[in-house]
Protein backbone atom coordinates (compact mmCIF):
# COMPACT_ATOMS: atom_id res chain seq x y z
CA UNK A 1 0.00 0.00 0.00
CA UNK A 2 1.51 3.36 -0.61
CA UNK A 3 2.38 6.34 1.98
CA UNK A 4 -0.37 8.78 1.71
CA UNK A 5 1.87 12.17 2.66
CA UNK A 6 0.32 15.42 2.39
CA UNK A 7 2.73 18.45 1.84
CA UNK A 8 0.66 21.85 3.81
CA UNK A 9 2.21 24.92 5.12
CA UNK A 10 -0.55 27.47 6.47
CA UNK A 11 0.42 30.22 4.71
CA UNK A 12 0.82 30.97 0.50
CA UNK A 13 3.15 30.51 -1.84
CA UNK A 14 5.84 29.17 0.74
CA UNK A 15 7.07 26.22 -2.01
CA UNK A 16 4.21 23.34 -1.40
CA UNK A 17 4.35 22.37 -4.78
CA UNK A 18 7.92 22.68 -5.62
CA UNK A 19 8.65 20.94 -2.61
CA UNK A 20 6.50 18.27 -3.27
CA UNK A 21 6.67 18.02 -7.03
CA UNK A 22 11.07 17.92 -6.30
CA UNK A 23 10.29 15.03 -3.82
CA UNK A 24 8.02 13.00 -6.12
CA UNK A 25 11.24 13.83 -8.16
CA UNK A 26 13.35 12.47 -6.19
CA UNK A 27 11.81 9.40 -4.70
CA UNK A 28 11.33 8.14 -8.55
CA UNK A 29 14.64 8.37 -9.33
CA UNK A 30 15.19 6.31 -6.29
CA UNK A 31 12.78 3.77 -8.02
CA UNK A 32 9.84 4.05 -6.38
CA UNK A 33 6.34 4.30 -7.47
CA UNK A 34 5.07 7.82 -7.35
CA UNK A 35 1.89 9.73 -7.80
CA UNK A 36 1.69 13.06 -7.44
CA UNK A 37 -2.12 13.95 -6.70
CA UNK A 38 -2.37 17.93 -7.09
CA UNK A 39 -5.62 18.66 -4.04
CA UNK A 40 -5.13 22.10 -5.14
CA UNK A 41 -8.38 22.02 -6.90
CA UNK A 42 -8.93 24.81 -9.32
CA UNK A 43 -5.50 26.50 -9.20
CA UNK A 44 -3.92 23.56 -9.40
CA UNK A 45 -0.26 23.55 -11.29
CA UNK A 46 1.93 20.72 -10.27
CA UNK A 47 1.57 19.64 -13.12
CA UNK A 48 3.29 22.77 -15.04
CA UNK A 49 5.78 21.94 -12.46
CA UNK A 50 6.36 18.47 -13.66
CA UNK A 51 5.74 19.80 -17.33
CA UNK A 52 3.02 17.16 -17.89
CA UNK A 53 0.17 19.90 -18.31
CA UNK A 54 -2.58 19.38 -20.76
CA UNK A 55 -1.70 15.94 -20.95
CA UNK A 56 -4.50 14.38 -19.03
CA UNK A 57 -7.51 12.68 -21.14
CA UNK A 58 -9.29 11.98 -17.67
CA UNK A 59 -9.27 14.14 -14.28
CA UNK A 60 -10.60 13.17 -10.78
CA UNK A 61 -14.38 14.74 -11.24
CA UNK A 62 -14.68 11.87 -14.12
CA UNK A 63 -13.28 8.97 -12.13
CA UNK A 64 -15.48 10.18 -9.45
CA UNK A 65 -18.63 10.52 -11.58
CA UNK A 66 -17.88 6.69 -13.41
CA UNK A 67 -16.72 8.12 -16.34
CA UNK A 68 -13.43 6.54 -16.12
CA UNK A 69 -11.28 4.34 -14.52
CA UNK A 70 -9.10 5.38 -11.12
CA UNK A 71 -5.67 4.69 -13.61
CA UNK A 72 -7.30 6.43 -16.39
CA UNK A 73 -6.44 9.85 -14.63
CA UNK A 74 -2.85 8.82 -14.76
CA UNK A 75 -0.44 10.64 -16.10
CA UNK A 76 3.07 9.33 -16.59
CA UNK A 77 6.07 11.15 -16.80
CA UNK A 78 7.86 10.41 -19.49
CA UNK A 79 11.42 11.07 -17.97
CA UNK A 80 11.03 9.22 -14.56
CA UNK A 81 8.76 6.07 -15.23
CA UNK A 82 7.65 5.27 -11.87
CA UNK A 83 6.67 8.93 -11.48
CA UNK A 84 2.70 9.83 -12.26
CA UNK A 85 0.53 13.10 -11.87
CA UNK A 86 -3.29 12.36 -11.35
CA UNK A 87 -5.09 14.99 -13.32
CA UNK A 88 -7.47 17.43 -11.72
CA UNK A 89 -9.37 20.17 -13.96
CA UNK A 90 -9.51 23.84 -13.18
CA UNK A 91 -13.26 24.07 -12.67
CA UNK A 92 -16.10 21.83 -11.53
CA UNK A 93 -14.37 20.03 -8.85
CA UNK A 94 -14.58 22.19 -5.46
CA UNK A 95 -17.08 20.06 -4.13
CA UNK A 96 -15.53 17.26 -4.57
CA UNK A 97 -15.96 15.21 -1.11
CA UNK A 98 -13.03 14.11 0.69
CA UNK A 99 -14.04 10.42 0.65
CA UNK A 100 -14.49 10.86 -3.11
CA UNK A 101 -10.87 10.98 -3.56
CA UNK A 102 -10.15 8.73 -0.80
CA UNK A 103 -11.97 6.03 -2.40
CA UNK A 104 -9.80 7.02 -6.00
CA UNK A 105 -7.23 7.15 -4.41
CA UNK A 106 -7.59 4.07 -2.05
CA UNK A 107 -8.40 1.83 -5.09
CA UNK A 108 -4.76 3.08 -6.69
CA UNK A 109 -2.56 2.60 -3.64
CA UNK A 110 -1.50 -1.00 -4.02
CA UNK A 111 0.42 -0.34 -7.23
CA UNK A 112 2.36 2.66 -5.68
CA UNK A 113 4.25 3.23 -3.05
CA UNK A 114 3.65 6.94 -2.18
CA UNK A 115 0.86 9.35 -3.15
CA UNK A 116 2.16 13.19 -2.43
CA UNK A 117 -1.01 15.48 -1.73
CA UNK A 118 -0.32 18.62 -2.98
CA UNK A 119 -1.91 20.79 0.04
CA UNK A 120 -3.66 24.03 -1.09
CA UNK A 121 -3.02 27.33 1.38
CA UNK A 122 -4.97 28.22 4.19
CA UNK A 123 -6.49 25.44 6.60
CA UNK A 124 -10.28 25.75 4.85
CA UNK A 125 -11.90 23.38 3.41
CA UNK A 126 -9.60 22.56 0.48
CA UNK A 127 -6.69 21.70 3.52
CA UNK A 128 -9.41 19.38 5.51
CA UNK A 129 -10.23 17.31 2.67
CA UNK A 130 -6.35 16.78 1.33
CA UNK A 131 -5.82 16.17 4.93
CA UNK A 132 -9.15 13.72 5.35
CA UNK A 133 -7.22 11.66 2.77
CA UNK A 134 -3.86 11.47 4.58
CA UNK A 135 -2.03 9.36 7.03
CA UNK A 136 1.25 11.80 7.01
CA UNK A 137 2.16 14.87 6.58
CA UNK A 138 5.34 17.49 6.16
CA UNK A 139 5.01 20.96 7.01
CA UNK A 140 6.40 23.80 4.61
CA UNK A 141 7.40 27.10 5.98
CA UNK A 142 9.82 29.47 5.04
CA UNK A 143 12.26 31.22 7.64
CA UNK A 144 9.97 34.20 8.40
CA UNK A 145 7.78 34.09 11.38
CA UNK A 146 4.67 34.52 9.47
CA UNK A 147 4.94 31.46 8.04
CA UNK A 148 6.31 29.74 10.86
CA UNK A 149 3.26 31.07 13.09
CA UNK A 150 0.59 29.58 9.59
CA UNK A 151 2.33 26.14 9.88
CA UNK A 152 1.63 26.18 13.98
CA UNK A 153 -2.02 26.53 12.84
CA UNK A 154 -1.87 24.13 10.43
CA UNK A 155 -0.54 21.58 12.61
CA UNK A 156 -2.93 22.00 15.41
CA UNK A 157 -5.80 21.18 12.81
CA UNK A 158 -3.44 18.22 11.42
CA UNK A 159 -4.12 17.08 14.63
CA UNK A 160 -7.61 16.56 14.43
CA UNK A 161 -6.38 14.16 11.55
CA UNK A 162 -4.63 12.07 13.63
CA UNK A 163 -1.91 12.14 10.82
CA UNK A 164 1.58 11.44 11.84
CA UNK A 165 3.73 14.60 11.37
CA UNK A 166 7.14 13.33 9.98
CA UNK A 167 8.50 17.32 9.97
CA UNK A 168 9.05 20.56 8.71
CA UNK A 169 10.94 21.33 5.39
CA UNK A 170 12.45 25.18 5.42
CA UNK A 171 12.11 26.62 2.43
CA UNK A 172 13.99 29.76 0.75
CA UNK A 173 16.75 29.74 3.05
CA UNK A 174 19.13 32.78 2.90
CA UNK A 175 21.94 32.21 5.61
CA UNK A 176 22.98 35.98 4.96
CA UNK A 177 19.55 37.04 6.93
CA UNK A 178 20.16 33.66 9.27
CA UNK A 179 23.08 34.94 9.96
CA UNK A 180 22.28 38.84 10.85
CA UNK A 181 19.70 37.51 12.62
CA UNK A 182 17.06 38.67 10.20
CA UNK A 183 14.81 35.45 9.73
CA UNK A 184 14.91 32.17 11.91
CA UNK A 185 17.17 29.76 11.90
CA UNK A 186 16.63 25.64 11.23
CA UNK A 187 16.81 25.29 15.47
CA UNK A 188 14.27 28.02 16.19
CA UNK A 189 11.84 26.84 14.03
CA UNK A 190 12.15 23.41 15.21
CA UNK A 191 12.09 24.01 18.66
CA UNK A 192 9.04 25.81 17.97
CA UNK A 193 7.02 22.94 16.12
CA UNK A 194 8.76 20.29 18.12
CA UNK A 195 9.42 18.51 15.06
CA UNK A 196 12.37 17.77 13.28
CA UNK A 197 13.61 19.67 10.25
CA UNK A 198 13.59 17.21 7.75
CA UNK A 199 15.47 19.28 5.12
CA UNK A 200 16.56 23.11 4.17
CA UNK A 201 16.30 24.42 0.94
CA UNK A 202 17.91 27.57 -0.09
CA UNK A 203 16.65 30.39 -1.86
CA UNK A 204 17.80 29.36 -5.42
CA UNK A 205 17.51 31.22 -8.18
CA UNK A 206 17.45 27.92 -10.51
CA UNK A 207 14.78 26.26 -8.23
CA UNK A 208 11.54 27.15 -10.78
CA UNK A 209 8.36 25.71 -10.15
CA UNK A 210 8.44 25.22 -13.97
CA UNK A 211 11.11 23.16 -13.65
CA UNK A 212 12.27 20.10 -11.31
CA UNK A 213 16.46 20.49 -10.15
CA UNK A 214 17.45 16.69 -9.86
CA UNK A 215 20.86 17.84 -8.55
CA UNK A 216 18.93 19.40 -5.35
CA UNK A 217 21.13 18.10 -2.23
CA UNK A 218 18.25 19.50 0.19
CA UNK A 219 15.72 17.37 -2.28
CA UNK A 220 17.94 14.58 -2.21
CA UNK A 221 18.14 14.76 1.54
CA UNK A 222 14.30 14.90 2.02
CA UNK A 223 13.97 12.13 0.02
CA UNK A 224 16.21 9.78 2.26
CA UNK A 225 14.63 11.66 5.50
CA UNK A 226 11.23 10.40 4.13
CA UNK A 227 12.33 6.59 3.29
CA UNK A 228 13.95 6.60 6.71
CA UNK A 229 11.09 7.41 8.34
CA UNK A 230 8.98 4.80 6.46
CA UNK A 231 11.61 2.30 7.31
CA UNK A 232 11.36 3.18 11.19
CA UNK A 233 7.83 2.68 11.14
CA UNK A 234 7.88 -0.19 9.22
CA UNK A 235 9.81 -1.60 12.26
CA UNK A 236 7.52 -0.22 14.75
CA UNK A 237 4.84 -1.82 13.26
CA UNK A 238 6.37 -5.39 12.70
N1 LIG B 1 13.70 27.45 -2.67
C1 LIG B 1 13.20 28.30 -3.58
N2 LIG B 1 14.00 29.24 -4.15
C2 LIG B 1 13.51 30.11 -5.06
N3 LIG B 1 12.22 30.14 -5.46
C3 LIG B 1 11.38 29.25 -4.90
C4 LIG B 1 11.82 28.29 -3.94
N4 LIG B 1 10.74 27.54 -3.58
C5 LIG B 1 9.70 28.00 -4.28
N5 LIG B 1 10.07 29.03 -5.06
C6 LIG B 1 9.20 29.84 -5.94
O1 LIG B 1 8.21 30.45 -5.12
C7 LIG B 1 6.97 30.47 -5.80
C8 LIG B 1 5.90 29.78 -4.94
O2 LIG B 1 6.21 28.41 -4.84
P1 LIG B 1 5.07 27.30 -4.84
O3 LIG B 1 4.07 27.53 -5.90
O4 LIG B 1 5.76 25.98 -4.79
O5 LIG B 1 4.40 27.61 -3.43
P2 LIG B 1 3.05 27.02 -2.85
O6 LIG B 1 3.21 26.98 -1.37
O7 LIG B 1 2.71 25.75 -3.53
O8 LIG B 1 2.00 28.15 -3.27
P3 LIG B 1 0.40 28.08 -3.13
O9 LIG B 1 0.10 28.30 -1.67
O10 LIG B 1 -0.07 29.21 -4.00
O11 LIG B 1 -0.02 26.72 -3.60
C9 LIG B 1 7.20 29.80 -7.14
O12 LIG B 1 7.40 30.77 -8.12
C10 LIG B 1 8.45 28.97 -6.94
O13 LIG B 1 9.19 28.82 -8.13
MG1 LIG C 1 0.92 25.16 -4.53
Amino acid sequence: MARKILLTSGKGGVGKTTVCCNLAVQLARRGCRVILCDLDLGLNNADIALGLENRAAYGLLDAVEGKCRARQTLVKHPRYPTLFTISSSRTGEDYLSAQAVRLILDSLSPQFDFILLDSPAGVGEGFRRAAACSEEAILVTTPHLASMRDADTALGRLIDYRLSVLGIVVNQVRRDLMRRGDVLTEGEISAALRLPVLASVPADDTIFLESVSERSRAFRALADAVLRAGAQGARKDA
